[in-house]
């Protein structure tokens, strides 16, 4: 074993992609791989295939390093890699909660016939808990002399670059002191911040990173059904929510009220979560889950509902200005994106949508073709009886209420992300309104 390990990551998305980039910038030689070609292309041109603020620039300086590299050969990799870290994607399985492990299961399949002795394989997917146990077993049979670790990702789209640079926490999933050893030795400049490291078995640190995405979502839809309570109620649940982050158990992290979670992670890590404690016969343990994810849908429902009284109950002839269509600010990710899925959602029921992002727009449109874009603010609320603030982008925070009064139709807002300030918006003459609030 070298003091450094040569990496390799597998899978070159938004996870691996990042990975790849900030081990080399920590100063690791590193092969990243990719079967999609044109990904591969553009990664080693210099372009990062999607949205993500400080990535390009990182990219760019460790290609020109000569650390980074890009490669499509399960060959090439096997035969550089001491630590090979795998990256793809564990999606939702179509019309089912459960997990689709095909990417993962092919991965493994993929690189083992090629490793070197003594290759230590890391899964960084999110993945149901047994998945690792499984893989070592199937690794043991085509490449004995390799082993299997599990050492979960916690970054935030939007932050990936500095939450792989200095993340909170170190989950590693090990069955031997080697292992754990040759992570630590892949780790050695994060370790050395200090990161806390926390070493355990395969199925805990499967878990950890379930459990964290549970407990987030929970703590959104938490704050969500006290935006539910407050609307009858004549409750204001920023004021709630702001009343309750004082308390230092509680805090105000993911405690912000709107239009809920959507991404690529959160849903579909609780529904696969809620698969497996199913199969594992302790689907009790996690039916809270369920609730969690319906008040999460409900707010996109009320959100129409809003849409529609504030239209005096009907979408037909009226033109929709939504702003948003990213799941969150700073990404162009529109996976299950609650903004987009309002917009549809008002397009289905006849009213004239057009949407504009800073960043989703071609994301949006390959989703949701059915939809009207706009390539500014001002021009997607030309003319609009109602606007929708449903993704808050620093922009939208940012926007003054009485240029944007003077190209619309009707003064009317709907906040979906509680991110823009009532009282200005209602000295500019519009009616704002917004959820869980009076
Ligand atoms: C999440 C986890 O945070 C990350 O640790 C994990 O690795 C992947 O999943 P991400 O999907 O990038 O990361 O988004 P995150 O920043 O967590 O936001 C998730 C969703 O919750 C967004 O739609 C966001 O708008 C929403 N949200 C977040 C709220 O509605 N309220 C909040 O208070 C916080």
């Amino acid at each position: 074993m070298t003091a450094r390990p040569r990496l390799t990551v597998v899978g070159t998305g938004y996870l691996g992609a990042t990975h790849a980039v900030c081990m080399a910038e920590l100063g690791y030689d590193v092969l990243g791989l990719d079967v999609d070609t044109a990904k591969v292309e553009a990664l080693a041109a210099g372009t990062v295939p999607f949205f993500e603020p400080g990535l390009p620039e990182l990219l760019r300086k460790n290609l020109d390093s000569g650390r980074l590299r890009f490669t499509t050969s399960y060959e090439q990799v096997g035969a550089f890699g001491d630590v090979h870290f795998v990256c793809v994607g564990t999606p939702q399985k179509k019309g089912e909660n459960a997990a689709d492990l095909r990417y993962v299961d092919a991965a493994v399949a993929s690189l083992a016939p090629h490793l070197r002795p003594g290759a230590l394989v890391v899964g960084k997917s999110t993945v149901p808990a047994g998945t690792a146990a499984r893989l070592a077993s199937e690794l043991s049979l085509t490449a004995p002399e390799a082993e299997l670790a599990w050492n979960p990702e916690f970054l935030r789209e939007g932050f990936a670059v500095e939450d792989t640079l200095r993340p909170d926490r170190l989950v590693f999933g090990v069955r031997s002191v080697r292992a754990e050893a040759l992570l630590r030795a892949a780790y050695e400049p994060v370790i050395d911040l200090p990161t806390p490291v926390v070493v355990t078995d395969f199925a805990t640190a499967e878990l950890v990173k379930v459990a964290a995405n549970a407990f987030l979502a929970t703590k959104i839809s938490f704050i969500n059904a006290m935006a539910e309570v407050c609307e009858v109620t004549g409750g204001d649940v920023t004021k709630l929510s702001e009343a309750l982050s004082y308390d230092d158990r509680i805090g105000g992290r993911f405690l912000h009220a709107g239009l809920g979670f959507g991404g690529g992670c959160l849903p579909k890590d609780i529904r696969a979560f809620m698969a497996r404690a199913g199969e594992l016969g302790v689907d009790q343990a996690l039916t809270f889950l369920r609730e969690v994810d319906a008040i999460n849908l409900r707010r996109r429902a009320r959100m129409v509902d809003l849409a529609r009284e504030e239209l005096n109950g009907s979408f037909h002839g009226s033109r929709v200005a939504v702003l948003g269509a990213a799941f969150k600010p700073n990404s162009d990710d529109t996976r299950d994106s609650p903004a987009l899925d309002v917009a549809a959602a008002l397009h289905r029921q006849g009213a004239t949508v057009t949407v504009y992002d800073p960043a989703a727009m071609a994301n949006a449109r390959r989703l949701r073709p059915e939809l009207a874009y706009a390539d500014s603010t001002l021009h997607a609320a030309r003319d609009a009886d109602l606007v929708l603030h449903l993704t808050e982008w620093q922009e939208f925070r940012q926007l003054d209420p009485a240029v944007l009064g003077s190209v619309v139709a009707h003064r009317r807002v709907l906040d979906g992300r509680n991110a823009l300030d009532p009282q200005r918006w209602r000295d500019a003459g519009w009616t704002y309104r917004a959820l869980g609030r009076p």
